[in-house]
């Protein structure tokens, strides 16, 4: 029976990779992501599958750990279903009733203007208040003297986002942060693997939160992590990510001993969420982890090849850029139109996409123009006029694992043909 099963697993596991290899398809798009996932991801994941564990187990946890070990993180991270999870997770963490200092009720948390949704929402779930402070044009980064003019009494946290995969200035942040005494939680949904000044982001602050979605570095299909190097931060997570039962905790021996008339597998110390990721999550990122320093190197020359090619055009766009001492990881590769340039950023958008290649607006663009904002109580410092700007004049295009040299130079041959018209 044993040898016939892993026969079975033999010839299961060689079709797989005649499907693969079959459905390679070759079309003329350049999508703005494709799946990162290889031969080996599909075998991790089809076998967790058939395995029976299903649920958050081993696998969750070693992925945990090596995720870690990869950042220079002292605890293991705790994995979750999505970053809107992770960030949702590390407000409710530090709102938690258990912690003596903690985010309470109105407390100002200050963000950038230009980020994903699911950095701002979870401010105002937890009931704190997000800060919009505008945003470095030539970084699309949170401005830090924008930062220092939105500290208040009221101000209790800073949370910056490493946006596109370049490093923000956390080092000058964290300096803010200490000397405020703010709580500075590092939103690394789009950063994975970036460093400033040699070390890694998600490591400078009390917590740090990844996703794991499609189109990041590393994925999960869905997925996301919280990193921290505070312990107590690290065992609430583990809690709040599951129901707030005590199963994963360090001390549960402790706990079950002082509440021993309660079943120890279903006592409950604090109100959390189910927000687990499961095993098959798990045992993809555990595959996909080592190939994440190639995938970077990918994302990072296809955007030398494109600075190069592109930089000839300058009096029409600007390029990213990457600060001294830091190391971009490039989630997509942003173009912003210079203020004279001969055209709109919808002709510009619009000739791409009808050449196949895709594009979309920089995360939410200005997200205090969004409606959602109506619903919840928020501050803005000062108009945000370079948010509007990128919101207007800014775009992404993809940068991923499917951009192959032959693809960047179609990329790059595309946009010359575009710019030839107003030579
Ligand atoms: C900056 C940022 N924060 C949070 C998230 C949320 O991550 P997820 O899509 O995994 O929920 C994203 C997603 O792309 C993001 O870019």
């Amino acid at each position: 029976m044993a040898s016939s099963l892993t026969d079975m697993y033999g010839s299961l596991h060689s079709n797989i990779r005649e499907i693969l290899e079959a459905s390679q398809k070759s079309n003329n798009k350049v999508p703005l992501a494709v799946p990162p996932f290889n031969y080996d991801d599909y075998i991790a994941a089809i076998d967790t599958l058939l395995s029976g564990s299903l649920s958050m187990g081993e696998k969750v946890k070693s992925f945990e750990s090596a995720f870690a070990d990869y950042l220079g993180c002292k605890n293991p991270g705790v994995m979750v279903n999505s970053g809107s999870s992770a960030n949702l997770l590390s407000l409710s963490i530090l709102t938690n009733a258990s912690l003596k200092e903690r985010l309470k009720p109105g407390d100002e948390i200050i963000t950038p203007a230009v980020t994903w949704a699911t950095t701002v929402f979870p401010i105002s779930m937890v009931s704190a208040k997000p800060v919009l402070v505008d945003i470095d044009k030539d970084s699309y980064n949170i401005d830090v003297n924008q930062i220092k003019k939105a500290i208040t009494k009221k101000t209790k946290a800073i949370m910056p986002v490493h946006l596109l995969g370049n490093p923000c200035k956390i080092d000058e942040i964290k300096e803010i942060a200490d000397a405020n005494d703010l709580f500075l939680i590092e939103d690394c949904c789009e950063a994975h693997g970036a460093e400033l000044n040699g070390k890694k982001v998600g490591t400078f602050g009390d917590l740090a939160t990844f996703s794991f979605f499609i189109s990041h570095h590393i994925s999960t299909i869905e997925g996301g992590m919280i990193l921290s190097n505070n312990d107590k931060y690290h065992e609430l997570g583990k809690a709040l990510r599951a129901f707030g039962w005590v199963r994963e905790l360090r001390d549960k021996e402790k706990l079950a001993k002082k509440h021993s008339s309660i079943d120890p597998r279903f006592l409950f110390i604090t109100a959390g969420f189910n927000v687990r990721p499961t095993e098959m999550q798990g045992a993809l990122g555990t595959t996909q982890l080592p190939k994440l320093e190639n995938i970077i190197k990918t994302r990072r020359d296809n955007a030398s090849y494109w600075n190069e090619r592109l930089s000839k055009h300058e009096r029409f766009i600007s390029l990213p850029i990457e600060n001294p001492g830091a190391r971009h990881v490039y989630f997509c590769y942003p173009i912003s139109l210079k203020p004279r340039a001969p055209f709109k950023q919808r002709e510009l958008v619009s000739f791409l996409e009808q050449k196949g290649i895709e594009t979309r607006p920089v995360m939410t663009g200005n997200i205090a123009r969004q409606p959602a904002l109506t619903q919840m109580r928020y501050r803005r410092i000062g108009k945000l006029p370079n948010a509007d700007y990128v919101t207007k004049n800014s775009f992404l295009i993809g940068n991923h694992t499917g951009i192959t040299k032959k693809v960047r130079e179609y990329v790059a041959d595309t946009f010359e043909e575009f710019f030839s018209r107003y030579n």
